[in-house]
């Protein structure tokens, strides 16, 4: 018999961000993003919740220890991104529009590669306390 379970951790962070793109006219950012696209950036409470999904380690009875998932997402991302300006403080969003999707994906995408494999990762991620995201979904 399986023994599936989901372990969640969550974290909690700070940064300013602005929603802008390139592609879009000024009025067109505007219309699109709202404050989010204030020239002069603002801040978000930011949520982050991690769920690694796995077979119960039949010596440790552990997914996968909650101080490691901890240790890692504070490491990879509340270290990373906390009291930030994500657009101009970060590589990962020099580039790419800090909307809470490609939030998401970003954070899923820096602690992929610290997990297990045959652990099941999914982010979702609170940018206010009615808006969140979930990668992937
Ligand atoms: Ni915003």
């Amino acid at each position: 018999m399986s023994h599936k379970v989901a372990v969640y951790r969550k974290e909690h962070f700070n940064a300013a961000h602005r929603l802008h793109s390139k592609l879009l006219s000024d009025e067109q950012n505007a219309l699109t993003f709202g404050k989010c696209n204030y020239a002069n950036y603002h801040g978000h409470n930011y949520e982050v919740i991690v769920k690694v999904t796995g077979e119960v380690d039949e010596i440790t009875g552990f997914v996968m220890d909650t101080k490691l998932l901890s240790d890692l997402i504070r490491t990879q991302v509340v270290e990373r991104f906390d009291h930030k300006n994500l657009n101009l403080d970060t590589e990962e969003f020099k580039n790419l529009n800090p909307t809470a999707e490609n939030i998401a994906i970003v954070i899923y995408q820096l602690l992929r590669p610290n997990i297990n494999k045959q652990h099941d990762l999914k982010i979702t991620l609170y940018e206010t306390e009615r808006n969140f995201v979930e990668f992937p979904c």
